[in-house]
């Protein structure tokens, strides 16, 4: 099936900083420390050369989204970070209202340079905060304090029209009531979103290996599911409900970025180990780059661009992606298109069973989505519905 780009459909520009000051041991990102530095000048022409390939291959598009992820792009120069703008703004039209997203990590030293992030043109920033409790974030091996945390959200409400904040719960030793008071904190700092991220333990982490040798104990499956639930009651009454598992805001204060990978709408994938969906020749491509940051640079000098995977994607791989993703949605998805994507219709029968369990609904408009309750158990609804 042929897949259309109007003008106005979403598109967004997702680039991929690499580098930390320090590795915090739960985190499994594509993240690295040089403790010899960075050349960035170097790397911020091999971004520009990739995304002038990029530019190439999906001409025309009109950009309604950038996200500087990481790692931690706020350790970027604010010219560096102009100079990627510029080369995007150089081969795609750029939307008047574009969102464009800067996570950062909530040190001193970074939330300093917000005034030049803003001035380069960045509009939304989205700090990595994790917890409210110095204990704990000292164990997750953060380098800042929860005051330090805090000063850095005020320098962002007042540098940025847009702000959001990451937290991490389900954490070693954390009760419902401590959880409560320390997002109920947090809230009181909060903008128009917020992310909140059940910790999970990733392989080839130290994280994993603390937690194999049973010297890091995080809360089991129902006390998980007990502090998921208290969250979800607290922002409502918040007014920040959930518009995706993790992801909590004001109506209106959705991270567009995000809905653009969640709806199903293309993105190129700029930096080392970015993944991008690119829609060309009526095709759905699946892309990803060489994941080290110096084997990247290399690849891209020498052949102009990172791409390790530049894959069509068969229709049905293309439609469950789309269920895997929209379904993550509280908004649903539209059934009609899945129809579109596939040719298949999802079985009215595993429907109405789903639908019986409490796992998922129909609205009013014909859209299906995952219940609340259905959230936690999603891998499951999503195979389901697949199959
Ligand atoms: C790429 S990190 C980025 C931002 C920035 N470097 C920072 O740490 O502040 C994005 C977010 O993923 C979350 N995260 C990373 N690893 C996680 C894990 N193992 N469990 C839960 N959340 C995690 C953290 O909340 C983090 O802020
Ligand atoms: S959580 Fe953020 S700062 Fe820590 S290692 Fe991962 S990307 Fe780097």
């Amino acid at each position: 099936m042929m897949l259309n780009m109007s003008l106005t459909t979403p598109f967004a520009v997702y680039v991929h900083w690499p580098f930390c000051l320090s590795k915090c041991p739960y985190c499994d990102f594509n993240s690295h420390v040089r403790h010899g530095g960075v050349d960035e000048a170097r790397f911020v022409r091999a971004y520009a050369t990739e995304i002038a390939a990029t530019a190439a291959r999906v001409p025309g598009r009109t950009v309604s989204s950038i996200f500087f992820g990481g790692g931690t792009p706020s350790l970027m120069q604010p010219a560096s970070v102009a100079a990627i703008l510029d080369a995007i703004a150089k081969h795609w039209r750029v939307a008047p209202d574009v969102e464009i997203t800067l996570e950062a990590n909530p040190t001193s030293v970074e939330a300093a340079r917000f005034r030049g992030f803003r001035a380069a043109g960045v509009n939304r920033v989205s700090l990595g905060v994790q917890s409210l409790d110095d204990a704990a974030l000292k164990e997750l091996g953060r380098l800042h304090s929860a005051q330090e945390a805090l000063d850095a959200v005020a320098i962002a409400r007042a540098n940025f029209e847009r702000y959001s904040f990451d937290l991490i719960y389900a954490r070693p030793r954390q009760s419902l009531e401590s959880w409560a008071a320390e997002l109920r904190r947090a809230l009181a700092h909060a903008g128009d979103h917020l992310s909140m991220y059940q910790l999970t333990i990733e392989p080839d982490t130290p994280f994993f290996g603390l937690h194999k040798a049973g010297k890091l104990v995080v809360p089991n499956e129902d006390l998980a599911r007990d502090l998921y639930d208290l969250t979800q009651a607290i922002c409502v009454k918040a007014g920040l409900p959930a518009y995706e598992i993790s992801n909590h805001a004001r109506p209106g204060g959705e991270c567009r970025h995000n809905l653009v990978y969640w709806r199903g709408h293309d993105y190129a994938g700029i930096g080392p180990g970015a993944h991008g969906r690119l829609t060309i020749d009526g095709r759905r491509v699946a892309t990803e780059t060489e994941k080290r940051p110096e084997s990247w640079l290399m690849r891209v000098e020498a052949a102009g661009s990172g791409l390790i995977v530049d894959e069509k994607l068969t229709a049905g791989e293309a439609a469950d992606e789309f269920l895997l993703m929209g379904l993550r949605l509280a908004e649903g998805i539209e059934p009609a298109r899945y129809t579109a994507l596939s040719g298949r219709t999802l079985d009215p029968k595993r429907i109405a069973i789903l639908r019986e369990e409490g796992a998922v609904e129909t609205t009013t408009d014909g859209r299906l989505r995952v219940t609340l309750s259905g959230f936690p158990i999603l891998d499951a609804v999503v195979a389901d519905l697949a199959a």
